[in-house]
């Protein structure tokens, strides 16, 4: 059993929760994740490693709530239990060796995204950061990015705050200007990966994306979260999340990620209708 020690709403259905998991935090970094079960009848879901806590052995994790497995996490409080919390999971981000990058995260990406910022920035690489997001009532952590970052620029698809736009429209601009970085990471959802690959292609910019099929055992033996990358198939569980953006097949991925899109929407409004939590 892993305990919920802190629980907080960063929006209407973002939430932060810190989780007491000693044998997860001794080897955590950057790019990892864990597979957690709410409880003995619940699914397998991965969720990002976004930050470690070493003096209280303390993982944290952000979650968007949007189906079944998400709203019975939400419910639970501080104190609670989580039934297994398995990690850490997948390959670290390879970061080393870079002078100056430019990290993009979308949305609830952007949880994804602080990690490898906070890792990036304590090995003195210069990092510049685009956060988008739909509306300024959906920002999260632009405070714990500023003690972790060079230079933020900030997008709001309404212009709610920041730049009127998406991230790709600033990343645009800024290439046009700039094109000195060594790498670009883009985490977010995969039409904003896609565009930001197909941007950065362009500049031949090396770019890493952090994808996040269906996973379900998290090991490589069930072939869920298989990904097409140039001519090979990989796993996102083991080979990854992280791939070259250049590379990736974001079509099939996409598809395959809507393949299950029914039957979620049904076991959500079930559990819904059930009063589960
Ligand atoms: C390696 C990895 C790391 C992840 N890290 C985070 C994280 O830090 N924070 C976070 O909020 N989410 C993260 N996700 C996505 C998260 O796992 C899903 O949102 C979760 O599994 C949904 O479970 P559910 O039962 O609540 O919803 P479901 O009923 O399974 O899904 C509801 C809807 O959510 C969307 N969805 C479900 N799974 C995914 C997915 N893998 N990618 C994109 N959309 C999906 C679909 O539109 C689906 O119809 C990560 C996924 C992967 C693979
Ligand atoms: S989740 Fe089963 S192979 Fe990756």
């Amino acid at each position: 059993m892993y305990k919920i020690i802190y629980k907080k709403s960063l929006t209407p259905t973002i939430t932060l929760m810190k989780v007491l998991a000693p044998d997860v935090t001794r080897h955590a970094k950057a790019g990892q994740f864990i597979i957690l079960r709410v409880d003995e009848k619940g699914e397998r879901i991965p969720l990002t490693i976004a930050d470690i806590d070493h003096a209280l052995k303390s993982v944290t994790i952000i979650f968007q709530v949007v189906g079944k497995t998400t709203y019975l996490l939400n419910m639970l409080s501080e104190g609670d239990d989580i039934l297994d919390f398995v990690g850490p999971l997948g390959k670290p981000t390879e970061i080393e060796n870079l002078k100056k990058v430019l990290v993009i995260g979308g949305g609830v990406g952007s949880a994804i995204a602080y990690p490898l910022c906070k890792a990036l920035f304590e090995q003195n690489t210069q990092v510049e950061l685009i956060l988008g997001f739909k509306s300024k009532d959906q920002i999260i952590l632009k405070e714990a990015f500023e003690t972790v970052t060079n230079h933020q620029y900030m997008t709001t698809d309404d212009g709610s705050y920041g730049e009127k736009g998406f991230v790709t429209d600033q990343l645009n601009k800024i290439l046009k200007k700039d094109q000195s970085y060594d790498h670009v990471f883009a985490i977010g959802p995969i039409p904003m990966m896609k565009a930001v690959s197909d941007m950065t292609k362009n500049y031949q910019i090396p770019t890493t994306v952090s994808l996040n099929p269906i996973m379900i055992d998290g090991t490589g033996m069930c072939g869920g979260c298989r990904v097409k990358v140039g001519d090979g198939i990989k796993f996102a569980c083991v080979d990854g999340p992280d791939f070259d953006g250049h590379q990736v097949d974001y079509d099939a991925l996409l598809k395959r990620n809507m393949a299950y899109r029914l039957k979620e929407q049904k076991d959500f409004e079930d559990v819904l209708k059930r009063g589960e939590a």
